[in-house]
């Protein structure tokens, strides 16, 4: 795109913005701007993480406007006495924002994202995203770089820990629940942190799962799978939002005008604030798209970054930019007036600082996630009902580094959880059945260690125990930023150990504490019962322990496919079917030959193509039975609504919550669609021996998808769908969309 073609699409999108604010604060936005000088104008676009401490000479830049924010800065005092000098001794008086990665809790800490969203619960969602406003603003903290809402469909992909997983409907909502959370009901009260949709874009899509690597995505795929959960959060109300490392289709997403420009601003009217994730800007010369630092302020302005973190391409090239005509001003008042403009909202201006109070982890905090831990937890595996287990067992051996290791336990992305504050398993379980009835033995000293020598103590315990308790996984350093991993079996030893363990005859759960899935196919084989538990935050222990003897009922959906082998990778459920798909039990070298193609199909000749575990997937300890479903609509038309109901049985003996999914399929249609797509869901609870009826209604604009032209369409024709207690079973129907 030429630099004239970029100015054009700007002028545009400012055109259409959506009134961004209220008259008076654009007023206030456009007086402050004509007493600007460029310098300060460019010290708002700059976010330093730097100040570890508010020493002297940080005092003398904020006093110049050096700086317009600050990420993961100093101590609650450093910021308070930081914002009044900026307030007060500043030349305009221009408050600063301090930013944090406040991602799953500030000082309590609630799962990962990927667990809280198996919970598919977005009212406890959006309260822990409110207890962790709560917590984070008492601290003087304004703005959270979360959520994060990048889709997930590979699980050697680090982050995906921070994902709410491979779906897009799903994320969306996910990340809708916790911009709503962090921001609460106006960003204006002192409680209130501006919230960031991240990572704009494909950041998920790494290439091979390694972090920071390509991204080639279609333009089709990027605005049905990659881009809506974006769109959601914003439509939310989320402030603002952070562009990515990477490259998508060969240009960085932090110098990309047909993502910033185009559609966030053209065609989406995104009338916030958008920050370049950390030191992107200057990144742009190590991708090969920027020849200098100055080429890269140049082009991330251009594309519409409107503050830049860490790096200071901006603050050492902007100026000189303008001056040579390079970059016009009116780019620099658009960038700053969107700073501004967060800063009114967030009632900066106008508001009396308060002292900040140190917050703490409260009973009430604690409540909320231990709920959201418990309904995170996913029950995979439960042969002969070993769970739940009876609180008159003999004993227990608890075996395993994970059962009692705070830090693991909150898992990554955690700044101000205090391990002192988390109950691990171990802990929950003494109390539980004291101390006496608990075998302790660690196994292995952490998840990768490969040495035995832990082995006879942990044989030894489960040998005097009735129930072995094994928890296995992945520590918290081995998820997050930067931790790809090549393999995802479970590291270190831990398999041999399992395989010691069993050869007893005894019971064993194995517990997963993990940031992504893991192949633990053998594993499973080997043990009665399995629950994926990600990274359950402070309260995790308690809710396992619960969750094992029955306290609570499992109730977790996985929102991100398990695979057999990581050679399945990437897997997600919402595929294509191929010209030749297979039947699901194929397996093993084809029949024919080419001209004789039997057994020619889309699969693996040494694996199942079929998942270990699939999306939607979750076992109860009551036993759900779906019938009756009805498509109350067999016909609708593109301003219609579907209405389909089912019958969800209750035939257990306890009381459960099901997550009843729907899912779609359009049979033909101009671009081929996934063999099926979630189009909504419900959390129900049914009582032993009951039956809901279920109905969901769906405006047929939901069911609209990209064409060739990548225009949103309702495609007329035959549609499946189905009502099912995951993405790979249920009842199927089908109905039909006119024009
Ligand atoms: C991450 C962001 C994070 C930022 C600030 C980056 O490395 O990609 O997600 O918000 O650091 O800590």
């Amino acid at each position: 795109m030429t630099y004239g073609s970029v100015l054009s699409v700007f002028v545009f999108a400012i055109a259409g913005l959506a009134a961004p604010s209220d008259s008076g604060t654009e007023q206030r936005i456009r007086a402050l701007l004509g007493r600007m000088t460029l310098e300060e104008k460019i010290g708002q676009m700059s976010q330093s993480t730097s100040m570890a401490r508010l020493t002297d000479e940080f005092r003398e830049q904020i006093r110049k406007g050096r700086w317009g924010s600050f990420l993961n800065a100093g101590s609650p005092a450093d910021r308070a006495e930081a914002q009044r000098i900026a307030r007060t001794e500043s030349r305009l008086g221009i408050p600063l924002l301090f930013a944090r990665d406040v991602i799953h809790g500030y000082h309590t800490i609630f799962p990962i994202p990927l667990g809280q969203a198996a919970s598919w619960d977005l009212s406890l969602i959006e309260q822990a995203a409110r207890t962790a406003a709560r917590e984070a603003s008492a601290e003087g903290i304004r703005w959270t770089f979360a959520p994060m809402v990048d889709i997930a469909r590979d699980p050697r992909w680090g982050r995906i820990a921070e994902s709410p997983g491979e779906d897009p409907y799903l994320a969306g909502l996910v990340g809708a629940a916790m911009v709503q959370g962090f921001q609460g009901p106006d960003l204006k009260n002192l409680d209130a942190l501006a919230a960031c949709v991240k990572h704009y874009a494909g950041y998920g899509a790494a290439e091979a799962g390694r972090d920071y690597n390509s991204a080639w995505i279609p333009e089709v795929l990027l605005r049905d799978v990659y881009l809506p959960p974006f769109r959601a959060g914003l439509d939310a109300g989320a402030a603002t939002l952070m562009t990515a490392f990477n490259t998508v289709n060969g240009v960085p997403a932090t110098g990309n005008p047909f993502l910033l420009r185009q559609i966030l601003r053209g065609e989406w009217k995104f009338p916030g604030l958008v920050v370049s994730d950390y030191e992107a800007i200057s990144e742009l010369i190590p991708h090969g798209f920027a020849a200098t630092p100055r080429d890269a302020a140049r082009e991330a302005l251009k594309a519409g970054i409107d503050m830049e973190m860490v790096s200071t391409a901006y603050w050492d090239h902007l100026k000189t930019l303008v001056a040579s005509g390079q970059i016009p001003e009116s780019l620099i008042d658009q960038a700053v007036s969107n700073i501004l403009r967060l800063k009114f909202q967030l009632g900066l201006f106008d508001v009396t600082p308060v002292a900040p109070a140190q917050s703490h982890v409260t009973p009430e905090s604690r409540a909320i996630a231990q709920r959201l831990a418990t309904e995170s937890v996913v029950l995979l595996k439960n042969q002969d009902r070993l769970l739940p287990l009876s609180k008159s067992v003999r004993s227990v051996a608890v075996i395993g580094s994970l059962a009692d290791s705070p830090v693991d336990q909150m898992g990554t992305w955690v700044m101000d959880g205090q391990p002192a504050d988390v109950v691990t398993p171990l802990a929950a379980l003494r109390r539980m059945l004291g101390d006496d009835r608990v075998l302790y033995a660690r196994g292995m000293v952490n998840s990768r260690d490969s040495s035995k020598a832990g082995f006879p103590d942990a044989l030894a315990a489960a040998r005097r125990a009735e129930v072995v308790l094994l928890f296995l996984g992945e520590e918290q350093i081995l998820s997050g930023e930067a931790r790809s991993r090549a393999f995802l079996n479970l590291p270190g030893a831990q398999s041999e150990l399992v395989t010691e363990i069993a050869k007893l005859g005894k019971p064993v759960a194995a517990i997963i504490l993990s940031g992504r899935p893991l192949t633990f196919h053998e594993v499973a084989d080997q043990v009665q019962a399995v629950m994926w538990a990600g990274h359950p935050g402070t309260m995790g222990g308690p809710a396992i322990a619960d969750l094992l003897f029955g306290e609570a009922v499992p109730s977790g959906k996985l929102t991100v496919t398990f695979p057999r082998t990581v050679g399945q990778v990437p897997i997600y459920y919402a595929h294509l079917n191929t010209g030749r798909p297979a039947p699901p039990t194929e397996l093993g070298i084809p029949l024919g030959n080419p001209a004789n193609p039997q057994g020619y199909t889309s699969k693996y000749i040494d694996v199942d193509f079929t998942p270990e575990y699939p999306f939607g997937y979750g076992l109860s300890y009551t036993t759900f039975e779906y019938s009756n479903l009805r498509v109350e609509t067999p016909v609708i038309r593109r301003n219609g609504m579907l209405k389909v109901s089912a019958v969800i049985s209750n035939h257990g003996t306890l009381e459960g919550t099901e997550v009843v999914q729907l899912y779609v399929h359009p049979v033909a249609a101009s671009v081929a669609q996934p063999v099926r797509l979630l189009k909504g869901f419900q959390r129900i609870s049914i009582k032993s021996g009951k039956s809901e009826t279920v109905t969901f209604n769906v405006p047929a604009r939901d069911l609209a998808f990209h064409n060739q032209k990548m225009q949103l369409v309702n495609e007329p024709g035959r549609y499946q769908v189905w009502i099912a207690p995951d993405s790979a079973g249920g009842l199927e129907g089908q109905f039909s969309l006119e024009q």
